[in-house]
Order: structure tokens, then sequence, then C-alpha cells
């Protein structure tokens, strides 16, 4: 900790600087400089500066102090961790409400700053609130931001804002965030960075297809590999905001935080709002810089899967709703056969659930289907070695279903108001006793068949809300995390997957409960190739669900090839989605080898440093995954659509260690595409080549020159 006491005039040229704090992990640092009169400022988030001994900080202050701008605010003013217009700030406010009909802006006194080891604590009164903000720096050189406010005075604050922001440095110069849609999640979008005040809305109810997901600002033409970066993400599942700010007078700042609708979060006197944590990532490698860094500190939380990601089976594409005993035992014959761990009963278990019109919320095993209980196929499944999971939509309810009959006062849209969505509703969580009713009937179900995964989905955006009068989204999202959590205290075995129609849940805010996302509803492996791509920016391969799927695909109906649907799952938390029943004995023969394959590389795939290669052919999609200690590699190259040459480009690795000798070869359990060359390539005829990490980097090794719709996966292992 740097701690700079002073009360030297030129400082006081910025109002009086009294105390300075740095946090430094992994390359980056944090500098916040304390004022006598107001919170904190951050000078510098980014690359790391070193120590910054009392007689640099002193200095530090002065550099950046601020003069006074010609048709500005007549003093010098700090730009705080909670800018508002009283210190000066004329862009988006990160803290706005109302108390007693008049603007919450408060006029902070009473700063306590407190650091201890890579975290910051401030807490500050007003006359309305106090306000109690936590900065912590993890190992990666991830920093979450927490800001709670308390109502401390006697009328109600209505609190319609409380973001978390930064500033950036002023070389930044473009923007990216992404888009999407249902079954084309995660859809990157880039543009110039303009002057004002830009804010992007996620008003969907839950996290949504479209989400932004990280926004990400960036030097001029920042890359997978190159560039210095600033990215933000809410770690929330519903409605959000994402913002920057770049004014004349002030440094650009980045931020996120909860949308709140009016009169969403009325605090009475007493009561607090907490933020949900912002999560901010400086890198200057690149995408991939961010990523590792967001990756490193995903798994080095308690609660990450450390288990081996188990070979799944989902049941949906291959039955949908046509669920019987036999055949679903004879899929699981097929699927233990060729190597899955883990069986999972998708939607259409439960009772009068025969189409995805009726039943959700009914959750009790449907005794037409199985007169017997679901016991003889989850026994059936156990016997073969495999793991059972169950599929629930516990947020949503169909009007067409026992539970709406009963309790039609726990619909958090009132079908009055709002319009079906698949024929769907959503309970409101925010009220005990649905939380209660759903922990029972799951809580029943998971222990009695000793469920080991829930596949917890979630099919429509949450619209017209209405809680005890007031929207209640933010409630109801935070009901949603409660029964997650108390599932997995009742049931500490339970794994969840979440998953909304697909990608709709992609959020750290989710994944503090889960153990993987489902990625999309599109099980055509082209498809998924960029909406994985896109979804490794936040999570690392064993947070993606990935499925191979049938060789047609339900939502496209392009007809793929099984090897490339395999390379495709490969680089993921794998499984299948198919009726392995249909497959031929060649082709159990080849899910038998890629399950293999799988099972021998997960540990590398699921620990390694991911590296997405721009090859310069924009038809390749080229991913890397490299082992913590640069022995070994994984690369899939793909062929989306034909590529600019005839002749194929060299395959740059990047992520080795230049010093090192490598061996490259096909991997063990996925074909070698034949490719359009008239003569085989080379050194891929003669089985290998060996080659230095640096000869790998810069000049790379020969491509077959693949089709559209087939991919090569290589091993390259370290040979010394
Ligand atoms: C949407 C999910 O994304 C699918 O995988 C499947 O579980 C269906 N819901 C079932 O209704």
């Amino acid at each position: 900790m740097t701690v700079l006491d002073r009360d030297d005039p030129a400082v006081a040229l910025s109002a009086t600087a009294v105390r300075v704090h740095v946090l430094r992990a992994a390359g980056v640092s944090v500098v916040l400089a304390t004022r006598a009169d107001g919170l904190p400022e951050v000078l510098h988030w980014g690359r790391d500066v070193g120590d910054v001994p009392p007689a640099d900080a002193e200095d530090l202050v002065l550099a950046l102090a601020r003069a006074v701008s010609p048709s500005a605010v007549d003093a010098p003013w700090p730009l705080t961790v909670l800018p508002t217009e009283h210190d000066g700030w004329e862009g988006r406010p990160a803290v706005s409400g109302q108390v007693a009909g008049r603007p919450l802006v408060p006029v902070w006194r009473d700063v306590v700053v407190e650091q201890d080891g890579q975290t910051v604590t401030i807490g500050a009164r007003s006359d309305e609130v106090a306000l109690r903000t936590v900065l912590a720096l993890d190992d990666a050189g991830v920093l979450r931001v927490r800001h709670a406010l308390t109502n401390t005075g006697t009328d109600d604050v209505e609190v319609q804002a409380l973001e978390a922001v930064l500033p950036v440095g002023e070389r930044a110069a473009e923007v990216l965030d992404l888009g999407g849609r249902w079954i084309r999640e995660r859809t990157p979008q880039r543009r110039a960075m303009t002057d004002g005040v830009h804010v992007r809305e996620s008003r969907r109810g839950r996290t949504g297809h479209d989400a932004p997901t990280l926004t990400v600002l960036g030097t001029d033409g920042f890359d997978d590999a190159t560039g210095e970066l600033w990215a933000v993400h809410p770690a929330w599942s519903a409605d959000s905001v994402h913002r920057y700010d770049r004014l004349p007078e002030a440094r650009p700042l980045l931020g996120a935080g909860e949308l709140l609708r009016a009169g969403e979060i009325v605090l009475r006197t007493g009561e607090t709002f907490t933020a949900p944590d912002t999560v901010f990532v400086w890198s200057d490698a690149g995408l991939d810089g961010v990523s590792a860094r967001l990756h490193d500190s995903l798994r080095a939380r308690p609660g990450h899967p450390r288990t081996p990601r188990p070979v799944v089976l989902n049941t949906w594409e291959a039955v949908y709703y046509r669920q019987e005993l036999e055949p679903l035992l004879a899929l699981a014959r097929v699927a233990a056969d060729v190597g899955v761990e883990r069986f999972v009963l998708d939607d259409g278990w439960f009772t009068g659930r025969r189409a995805d019109t009726t039943a959700l919320g009914d959750w009790t095993v449907d005794a037409d289907v199985w007169p017997d209980g679901l016991g003889p196929l989850v026994a059936g499944v156990r016997a073969l070695g495999m793991d059972f999971g169950l599929w629930f939509e516990p947020e949503t309810v169909s009007l067409e279903s026992e539970l709406a009959r009963a309790h039609p006062e726990w619909f958090l849209q009132v079908p009055e108001h709002t319009r079906t969505w698949r024929h769907e509703y959503v309970l409101d969580l925010a009220r005990a006793e649905v939380r209660e009713h759903l922990l029972d009937r799951m809580s029943a179900i998971i222990e009695d068949l000793h469920v080991d995964f829930v596949k917890w989905d979630q099919n429509r955006d949450v619209v017209q809300t209405v809680h005890a009068g007031r929207v209640g989204l933010d409630a109801h999202t935070r009901g949603a995390y409660a029964v997650m959590d108390e599932l997995r205290r009742r049931h500490p075995w339970l794994e969840i997957e979440a998953c909304a129609s697909g990608g709709a849940r992609v959020d750290l805010g989710v994944l503090e409960r889960t153990d993987r996302v489902w990625p999309s509803d599109s099980n055509d492996a082209m498809e998924r190739l960029p909406i994985q791509r896109w979804t490794e920016l936040l999570l690392p391969l064993e947070l993606i669900g990935s499925h191979v799927g049938p060789e047609v695909s339900h939502t496209t109906g392009r007809h793929l090839d099984l090897d490339f649907r395999m390379a495709v799952s490969l680089f993921g938390s794998a499984g299948i989605e198919t009726d392995v029943t249909r497959c031929s004995p060649a082709e159990l023969d080849r899910l038998r080898e890629w399950t293999a394959l799988y099972k021998r590389e997960r540990g590398l795939l699921h620990s390694g440093r991911v590296h997405h290669v721009d090859l310069g052919d924009p038809g390749l999609d080229t991913t890397v995954v490299v082992a913590v200690d640069r022995s070994r590699a994984l690369v899939r190259v793909a062929r989306t659509v034909t590529g600019p040459r005839s002749l194929a480009v060299p395959l740059r690795v990047r992520g080795l260690d230049r010093a090192r000798r490598y061996r490259v070869a096909p991997v063990t359990g996925l074909r070698v595409p034949k490719g359009s060359d008239v003569t085989p390539t080379p050194w891929i005829e003669r089985g290998s080549v060996e080659l230095s990490g640096a000869v790998l980097e810069d000049v790379g090794v020969r491509m077959i020159a693949l089709a559209p719709g087939t991919a090569l996966v290589l091993e390259v292992q370290a040979i010394h």
C-alpha cells in the first residue's frame, strides 16, 4: 500500500490530496487518490506502474492534477469512482435517484478508505445515503467493483442507477461489443469510438441472446493478439447498462451496471441496495489477452468445476417430447458404448408435458409416460456407468398447468398485460412461497433420483413485470439466484447448467452458481464456430457446452460431416445431442474414438490458454489451446467458406515456447480431411514435422486445402 499524507499547496490545486492506494496484480495496477473532500479518484487503471513510493505518489497526484479550463466549472474537480454532476461531471452519472421528489445527488463526507491486500473498501456518507464501495483486484488482474447504498435518512430513496465506472486511456479509439439473436448469439460488432455519452441498454429481463456481454474499448486496429484494451462486464442475469462517456473535459470513462426501472428500487430507512459486481479487465495483448485474464480469474474461483468435464448425451435433439422408457434405455446403451459419461433427460418428463404449450410448473414425474417413475431409466443409466441429469425450467409457468390454476397470484407477469412467449409466463421468484415451492418440488426429485446435473432452462424474455405493485425484475432475478444457491447447498454434489433458449443467459452472475452454460440452440457446428469463439471471450472452454448434433441440423437444415461436428464439439464441455441409435457401426466407431480423444485431451483443453489466430484467410477459423507449461497444444483449423488462394496458407501457432522444439501431427481420434490439393500435403503424408516454437509462430506449417465444412485438428508436442 502506498499512502501519501500531505497537505501540499501544489497538490491542493486539485483539492487537497491526502492518500494514494495502489492495487497491483498480474501486470495490472489500479491507482486511487483520496482527497479530503470527496470520494477517491482512479488515477490509473492499466499496465502495472510498479511500486509507487510516497514521494512518487505525491508527484503522480500532482502530475495528473487538473487545471481549470475555459468555459467550465471554476475549480478543479476529480473524476471519482462514482461521478455525479455535483463533482463537475456532466456525463452519465454513476449514481442517480430521487428523495422526496428531489434528485439524489449525494454530497459525500466522512470518506473512509481502507486497503487490505488487493482490496480497497470505501465508506462515505451523505445527507440521504451511505455508500460502501469495494474494489478488488484478483491474482489474474481482473478488477471487480461493487457499490452498495443504504438509506440513512428519513425519506424513501429511489435508486435509479448505481453503476461502476473507470477511466480508460485517451488512446482508446475503437469499441467492440456483441449482439445476436436466437441461434446466432454473441455476434461481434465494432465501430470507432465517438464523442458523447454512449449507453447500450439491455431490457430483456434475462441476460438476452443479444447481450453486449463485454464492452471493449481498444487502441486503433486491436485484434485477437495485439492492442491495448479496457473491457467491462456486468455480472448480472437481467437488464443491464453498458456505457462509455467521451467528453472533452475528462478522460474517457467505461462502465456498466444493472438497469433499474422506474420505481423498482425504493429504499426505506435502513435498507440497502447492493448492485451486482461489475468486472473490469485491462490487457495489452489483444482480445485473447482479455480472455486469458478472465479465464484465469474464473479458474481460480473456489467453486470452479474441478472434476473432468464429462461427455454428455442430451436427449433433446434425439427424441424431443417423445419420451418412452425402452427407446431411452436403448439410447443410453449406445451412448454408454461410445463413451458417454452423463445422460441428460431434457424437456418432456413432467406431468402433462407433451408439447411446449403446457405443464410448466407441474414438477412431478408424468405417470402416463413414466408409470413406474423415472427410477427404471435412472437405474439403467447408472448401471451403464453414467451420471444422470434432468431438465427443469423453474422460473416459468404455463397457463395450462395445475400450478397456474392453483396459484394465479404467483405470476410475475400478469397475463392480462403480457403476451405469452413460447406459451409461457414467469413466476414471481421474489415471493418466498414460490421459492419454497420450487425448492420442495425440485429437491424431492433431485434427492429421490440422486440427480447429478440440472439443466436449468428459461425460455422467455421477462417483460412487464409486477411484484408488490412495482417492477420486480431485480428481486425476481435475486430470487432465481437464491433457489440455485439453496439447491446447491442442499445437494452439494449437484451441477447446474445455465440455459435460456440456448444462450440467453451467459454472464458471470449466473456462473457464480452454475457449472456451465448452454451457449446456443444451434447445434449446427458451422454456426457454432463463431458462437463458441465469442463466448470464449468471456468463458474458458470447460464452461461452454458443445454437442455433436445430427447430420442435418434442425435449426438450419445444413448437412455436416461427423468429423467436422466432432472437431467443433471437442473444444468445449463436449457432448452428443442426436439419436445415436440411428448411427451406423462406422459412425459409432468414430464417435468412440472421438470420446476417447476428448477424455485424453480435456485436461489440456480445460486448463490451457486459448489463442485465436488470423491466418489471413477469412474462411479459416483457427483456435489454439496451449498447456500452461507450454509443453503441448491442440490446434483446430476449420474451414467455413472457400479461401482466396489455391495453395493453402501456412498455419502459424501462437503461444508456444519459442525456444523449444515441437512435433506437429494430426491428432489421433479424428480423420485427416482429404482437402482439394491434387497431391497430399508433404509433411502430413510423412505423418509429422518437427520445428521450433519460433518457427511455428512466425513461419508456420502448410495447411491442407480444406473444403468448407471440414476441419483439421493437430497435436503439438514438445520434444525436449
Ligand atoms: C431450450 C433449450 O435451449 C433446448 O436445449 C431444450 O432444452 C429446449 N429448451 C427444451 O424445451
